[in-house]
């Protein structure tokens, strides 16, 4: 196999990564590990406050992505007054309650919706459901049923999992509004597909350096599926006509043990490589490395005693 067609699997990733690739040098591994490390925070934060030091790091790791003609079309809030998060996580527990209960969010989102480990492995991508509030447990499957809906909102449940949302962006102690420039962000034009481009680059890099700095990271989501609830945010965050208040954000530092909440996913699963990966056209899906490649060279075994 040419040096070109070799392909890094996850297993032989780090045994090719230390290699002799690099001329024996190996190479540094920590951004390989910051990418692999990033994650969502689904449960709580701690309730410390982030530092002025670290919130200047996260903004300035996202003006270091790239923009197209260096435009740097994306504006951030940084939102630690306490009222404002209150405010904020009061329109996120209600929108999310509002979703729950007219069934929008089942509907918007079940093609994503996993319920077993197999599922999860056969498919290999979307969100699997491993915790459940203990009333839903027993329909698993027919959660998103018109019976399952009528039952949840007898029990309440959406106001409950609402009211979890809320406490979950209340006890934030950083909250992060993204904003795009619109003299920029016009949708249906290039320059509109650009800056999406650039503000999701920005937005890695500060997911990445959540990593290095011991936090975590959470979209803060609900209200954008419910318009009046966007408004007020807007109204709230005081955002100006030519800019375009297109994500937010909850951050803070995490805890050592991990609480989940009432209903929680993983998603740490990957397609294979072959699922989303083609060599030279559409037409040729990329192959795994054989198992011999995959295994460490065998001047790495020696180095390494085996
Ligand atoms: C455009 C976009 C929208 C997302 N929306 C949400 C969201 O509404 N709520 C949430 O908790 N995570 C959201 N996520 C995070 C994804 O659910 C998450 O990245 C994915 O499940 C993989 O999990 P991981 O980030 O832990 O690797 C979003 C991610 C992206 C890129």
């Amino acid at each position: 196999m040419s040096e070109s067609a070799v392909v890094y699997s996850k297993n032989d990733f780090l045994a090719r990564a230390r290699g002799a690739r690099v001329g024996g040098a190996g190479l540094d591994l920590e951004l390989y590990e910051a990418l692999r490390r990033r994650r969502t925070t689904n449960g709580p934060f701690l309730p410390d406050l982030v530092s002025p030091e670290h919130q200047r790091m996260l903004v300035e790791v996202a003006a270091m992505a790239p923009s197209h003609l260096n435009s740097q079309p994306w504006r951030f809030v940084l939102i630690d007054d306490p009222e404002k998060i209150q405010a904020l996580a009061k329109e996120s527990g209600e929108s999310m309650t509002q979703v729950f209960r007219d069934g929008t969010f089942f509907k918007r989102y079940r093609p994503y919706f996993r319920f077993s480990k197999k599922e999860m492995e056969e498919k290999r991508d979307g969100i699997y459901f491993d915790q459940l509030p203990s009333v839903l447990r027993p329909f698993t499957r027919q959660v998103f049923s018109p019976a399952a809906q009528a039952l949840m909102n007898r029990l309440g449940v959406p106001r409950t999992l609402g009211e979890d949302n809320r406490k979950l962006v209340a006890g934030s102690p950083l909250l992060l509004a993204v904003l795009l420039d619109k003299t920029e962000y016009r949708p249906g034009e290039l320059s509109g597909f650009y800056s999406i481009f650039g503000m999701g680059a920005a937005i890695e890099n500060i997911w990445l350096m959540t990593t290095e700095l011991g936090m975590g990271i959470q979209f803060v989501s609900f209200p954008m599926e419910v318009p009046e609830s966007w408004r007020r945010i807007q109204t709230l965050l005081d955002v100006p006509e030519d800019l375009e208040l297109m994500a937010v954000y909850r951050l803070g530092y995490l805890p050592e043990e991990k609480r989940r909440p009432s209903i929680d996913w993983t998603s740490t699963q990957r397609k294979r490589i072959d699922q989303y990966v083609f060599r030279n056209s559409c037409a040729t899906p990329e192959t795994e490395p054989s198992p011999e490649l995959a295994e460490p060279n065998t001047a790495e075994k020696k180095e390494n005693g085996r």
